[in-house]
């Protein structure tokens, strides 16, 4: 009874963060007033004194086209030190230096809202023949790893596990209360990046069910003397990268860390921290897994049975389409897609077993399309639900919408029409926080989630939300580059003037909530902006 209450209070306080953090027409979240960005956190961890292991660049030296990734079975490459680089550079390295005037930023092959990266990656490795078993952080501004910990132990089978971490404070530091929603979609990208550049490989993934507590003693986070005078990280999520070899146990943990050999003090990343959002640190706890979760089997890998339209034709480099992944920053406003395009685009969210809805998740975020400029599709909204109870709890919730079949629309495709409205674009520039990404593109898509509840008695399902929402936007963002478009997500939005716009209740009386935006559409570049490659020429 005593478990239950404090779980009951933990959903409260994860439902009040939620309302709390809402964008209003009336106020934004609770935010910094200024912002000083020479002071900006350092967006690259190091821990001092940890020995660097460099990795090799060695991605564009197999190509394997975009449409390949979605066969199931290729064969799996072995695990050593280069396939562990190809898979870095696919998933979280540098993509490219920027210049503007005095500006220089690095960007990187995983989005992040506001390029903060909050997300901080790990590598447990154990039986390489070419690297010490042991605890690795990834340095991506080195393209290396950095030596957190040596396992001692029998020499075991190739094995590894990336662990994930948030530094809430690089995403705070902008964004105020709202952070923790947006660490949470970049860990939906980052699981995304992960999986993406696993395929390349040929390696599946699967979520370690471990409980935050096991979580932060493997990636080391819970050494409080080695954070002394640095931000610290939060625990996430650890995935196994699934090898023909012994599967991981969350029992081997305990044993792995019991000899354990630590390196390296973590640097501090802001020296003077202007503004506290206590919030962040009240919704991190509540929002928590604190028991092992049992682990999820692998369900059989389908192929994708829509294709992009490019099948026929030479399918893209799968490696290059990854690390040219960038967010559109501007649209150009007469652009049109066709369904054509967009039928493949929308297949590719159903998680149909199908890359990368095979790690043994479910679907609990469902897709409203704002269809702006799209031959063949009337201007309007657009339902897409991900699992097949949604719809007709959505319609329960939404009884004044059209809900009509969509014509010419495949039937893996379950689409329905909501409502036509050539005005929407309009209306999604205002409710994108008058962002003109919302306006000017061909669609833009909302993701909607039933929040857990009192019921469901899982406060931590509003981090797998919030995730599920960013793996979706992951998605977008590749299929968007293969289809000769460009993405953008959205996190700024207005929330309740999206929901009243669809026809949702009252916040409170009902637990459907938007969770992001991600708008698709032709690209415009900034001609000003100059681009340097991300490591130098002379890497190997
Ligand atoms: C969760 C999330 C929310 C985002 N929200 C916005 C947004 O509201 N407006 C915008 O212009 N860009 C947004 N972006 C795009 C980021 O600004 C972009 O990913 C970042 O600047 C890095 O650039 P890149 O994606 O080209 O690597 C968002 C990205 C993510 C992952």
């Amino acid at each position: 009874m005593a478990e239950n209450t404090a779980q009951v209070s933990a959903l409260a306080r994860v439902m009040a963060y939620h309302e709390r953090s809402k964008h209003r027409l009336a106020a934004y979240a609770a935010g910094p007033e200024t912002l000083d960005w020479d002071a900006q956190p350092d967006p690259f961890r190091r821990f001092a004194g940890a020995p660097l292991t460099p990795l090799l660049l060695k991605a564009a030296d197999e190509a394997i086209g975009w449409n390949q990734l979605f066969e199931p079975g290729r064969e799996a490459r072995p695990a050593n030190l280069a396939q562990i680089g190809r898979l870095f550079e696919c998933s979280f390295a540098l993509s490219a230096w920027k210049e503007l005037g005095p500006d220089r930023w690095a960007l990187r092959v995983n989005p992040s809202s506001g390029n903060l990266h909050p997300t901080e990656v790990y590598l447990v490795a154990q039986g390489l023949p070419d690297l010490a078993d042991g605890l690795y952080h990834y340095a991506p501004k080195e393209h290396a790893l950095e030596q957190r910990a040596t396992f001692v132990g029998p020499a075991a089978a190739p094995r590894l596990l990336v662990g994930f971490s948030s530094i809430h404070w690089r995403e705070a530091w902008k964004y105020g209360e709202r952070a923790f929603r947006y660490c949470q979609l970049d860990m939906g990208h980052a699981i995304g990046a992960l999986r993406y550049a696993a395929a390349l490989l040929g390696w599946r993934v699967r979520e370690l069910g471990l409980g935050h507590g096991e979580q932060a003693a493997l990636m080391g986070l819970d050494r409080a003397g080695d954070f002394q005078n640095a931000e610290g990280e939060e625990a996430e999520a650890v995935f196994e990268l699934c090898l023909e070899s012994r599967p991981a146990a969350p029992e081997d943990i305990p044993a792995l860390l019991a000899g354990a050999c630590w390196r390296g003090v973590a640097n501090r990343l802001d020296t003077h921290p202007m503004y506290r959002w206590p919030v962040i640190d009240t919704v991190a706890q509540a929002s928590r897994r604190l028991s092992a979760a049992p682990s999820t089997a692998l369900p059989a890998q389908a192929r994708r049975t829509l294709l992009a339209r490019n099948e026929a034709n030479a399918s893209p480099d799968a490696s290059q389409l990854i690390r040219q992944r960038r967010s559109a920053q501007r649209f150009d406003r007469s652009a049109r897609t066709d369904t054509a395009t967009l039928w493949p685009l929308l297949a590719a969210l159903m998680p149909a077993g199908q890359l990368p809805w095979d790690m043994g998740q479910t679907a609990q975020v469902h897709t409203v399309l704002f269809a702006h400029r799209v031959d063949g599709l009337a201007p309007g909204a657009y339902l897409l639900p991900r699992n097949t109870t949604a719809r007709s709890r959505l319609q329960a919730a939404l009884p004044r919408l059209a809900w009509k079949p969509v014509e010419g629309c495949p039937s893996e495709l379950p689409l329905v029409e909501l409502a036509l409205n050539p005005a929407l674009a309009g209306t999604l520039r205002t409710l994108s926080c008058h962002q003109a990404i919302g306006a000017d593109a061909v669609f833009v898509i909302a993701m909607l989630a039933e929040l857990p509840t009192v019921e469901s008695d899982a406060p931590w399902q509003y981090r797998e939300r919030l995730r599920e929402a960013g793996l979706i936007g992951q998605v977008l963002y590749l299929e968007a580059e293969a289809a000769g478009l460009r993405g953008t997500g959205i996190g700024c939005f207005f929330d309740d003037p999206v929901r009243e716009l669809l026809g949702l209740g009252a916040p409170g009386t009902e637990p459907w909530q938007v969770l992001y935006h991600f708008s698709v559409g032709l690209p415009v570049l900034d001609a000003r902006i100059t681009s340097t490659p991300p490591y130098p020429e002379s890497r190997p």
